[in-house]
């Protein structure tokens, strides 16, 4: 297990600083341009794709770019997210790389935290991705394309935002891992990040889904006269 982590992950020249004898404030390297750019990445893409998935909803902006087809838009979005997400997680990673580390988190209670919690995370959003489908999980009900249901099976009925839940999760197990306050850190910017995306966002998906309902009703109504 060491050997395996040492050739993947090879220890920082840098001893870890001793928990009992420095100073907070040693813990972070606020110099490093590496953290500044992992930051403005952890603001971006929750930013982008609200901006993207409204100006699909208000103008048709990506069905438009994919020549009218919205399921050709929401994929072509997904790949767009997917990969802005692959890019902040490197950028993230690399910013972590050039951080102290500290010796409280790289004993093996900690290592074996950071394992569960990634693995917990990765869980709940390979899970969330497999019960909302491709088009409910990049963001389909901006383009019209919406679910039948609700999802309440697994993981829904824990958690009601797992994809962001279980994101944080695998962040705080990467920085501990490698025993990096400074990724504890981005850990908590990335959770106030997806905090304030839901409360953007679940106020406006929620509408999208009761106007679908009263166009139901509408129909039914008219139906029955
Ligand atoms: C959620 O669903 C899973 C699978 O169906 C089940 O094993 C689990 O106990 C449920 N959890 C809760 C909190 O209801």
């Amino acid at each position: 297990m060491d050997a395996i982590k040492e050739k993947l992950w090879p220890a920082s020249a840098a001893a870890p600083l001793p928990f009992a004898s420095s100073s907070p404030v040693e813990w972070v390297d606020f110099s490093q341009q590496s953290l500044a750019i992992a930051v403005v990445s952890i603001f971006f893409n929750p930013i982008f794709w609200n901006i993207a998935a409204r100006s699909e909803y208000h103008n048709k902006v990506i069905t438009k770019l994919a020549l009218g087809n919205a399921y050709h838009g929401c994929y072509l979005l997904a790949i767009t997210i997917f990969s802005l997400g692959i890019l902040r997680d490197a950028l993230y990673e690399r910013a972590i790389r050039d951080q102290p580390s500290l010796d409280i988190l790289t004993t093996p209670l900690a290592q074996t935290v950071a394992v569960a919690l990634f693995a917990t995370g990765n869980l709940l959003v390979v899970t969330s991705m497999w019960a909302l489908g491709l088009t409910g999980t990049y963001l389909g009900d901006y383009f019209g394309i919406l679910m039948d249901h609700k999802v309440e099976s697994f993981p829904f009925n824990v958690t009601s935002a797992p994809m962001y839940y279980g994101s944080t999760m695998t962040f705080l197990g990467t920085a501990i891992w490698f025993g990096k306050p400074a990724g504890v850190l981005l850990t908590v910017q990335v959770l106030v990040v997806y905090l304030a995306a839901l409360r953007f966002e679940d106020p406006f998906t929620s509408e999208i889904y009761a106007k679908r309902e009263r166009q139901r009703a509408a129909e039914a109504k008219k139906k029955g006269k």
